[in-house]
C-alpha cells in the first residue's frame, strides 16, 4: 500500500511538472519549424550568441565537460552554428556530434567539421543517437522543443555509465518550469547560476 501511494505520488508530480512546462511561456517565441530557424539564422538574429555577455554559460558547460573526462564523447542537441564545439579544444574530446533542425545553422557549423567533429541536420524530437555519449548538451535549446520533458528523458537513456546531461537555461518562466521539473525528476550532480547585466542562466548537470 505504501509503495503504491509513493509511486502514485511520484507519477502525479511528474504529470504536474510536464503540464507546467507545456503551459509556461516567456522565453519569446518557443517551438518553431526549420524554415523559421533558417530565416532567423540568415537574418543574423542569433549573432547575439557570439556576444560578450553570452560567454559565461558556454564556459560553465565547458568546465563541466572537462572535469567529467579528459576525452569525452559529446552530443550537442540543438547545437546551432556549433559555437560550443569551436570553444572546445580539439584534443579535448573523442567525438563531438552536433545536431540541429536548421540547415542554415548546420551549414555554418560544418566549417568546423573534422574527423572527430560532426554536424547533422536533425529534429531532436525524432533523432535516435546511434550510440551512447558521455555528455549530452542542451545549451539554450530545451525550451524550443514541444515536449522538453519527453526529449530529456529519452536522451538520458543514451548516456554512458557516469555520463551527464548538461543544460543551460536562460532564467525565464518557461525555463524555470523546466528547471523545477528537472530538479524533481533527475539526479542533479551540480548546478551553477551565472549572472550578468543581461540576465541569469542556470547551468545544470544531471543524470
Ligand atoms: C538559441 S539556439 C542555441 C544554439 C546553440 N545551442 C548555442 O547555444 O550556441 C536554439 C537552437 O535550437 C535549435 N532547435 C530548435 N528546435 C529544434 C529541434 N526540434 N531539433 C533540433 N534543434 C532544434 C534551433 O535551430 C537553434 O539552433
Amino acid at each position: 500500500m505504501f509503495s503504491y501511494l509513493f509511486y502514485r505520488h511520484v507519477y502525479l508530480q511528474h504529470r504536474r511538472a510536464s503540464w507546467l512546462i507545456q503551459k509556461a511561456t516567456g522565453i519569446g517565441r518557443s517551438v518553431a519549424d526549420a524554415k523559421t530557424w533558417d530565416a532567423e539564422y540568415a537574418n543574423g538574429n542569433w549573432e547575439e550568441l557570439y556576444s560578450f555577455h553570452e560567454q559565461a554559460h558556454y564556459q560553465m558547460l565547458i568546465l563541466y565537460i572537462v572535469s567529467l573526462s579528459q576525452t569525452p564523447t559529446i552530443l550537442d542537441v540543438g547545437c546551432g552554428e556549433g559555437i560550443l564545439a569551436r570553444k572546445l579544444r580539439p584534443e579535448g574530446y573523442k567525438l563531438y556530434v552536433g545536431i540541429d533542425l536548421s540547415e542554415a545553422a548546420i551549414a555554418k557549423g560544418k566549417c568546423a567539421e573534422s574527423e572527430l567533429t560532426r554536424f547533422l541536420v536533425a529534429d531532436a524530437e525524432q533523432y535516435a543517437p546511434e550510440h551512447k555519449f558521455d555528455v549530452i548538451v542542451f545549451n539554450e535549446s530545451l525550451y524550443y522543443f514541444s515536449e522538453p520533458d519527453v526529449v530529456l528523458e529519452r536522451y538520458r537513456s543514451h548516456l554512458t555509465n557516469n555520463g551527464v546531461c548538461l543544460l543551460s537555461l536562460f532564467r525565464r518562466p518557461k525555463a524555470d518550469a523546466i528547471r523545477t521539473y528537472v530538479k524533481g525528476r533527475f539526479t542533479v550532480v551540480d548546478e551553477t547560476l551565472v549572472q550578468n547585466a543581461r540576465g541569469s542562466w542556470s547551468c545544470i548537470a544531471i543524470r
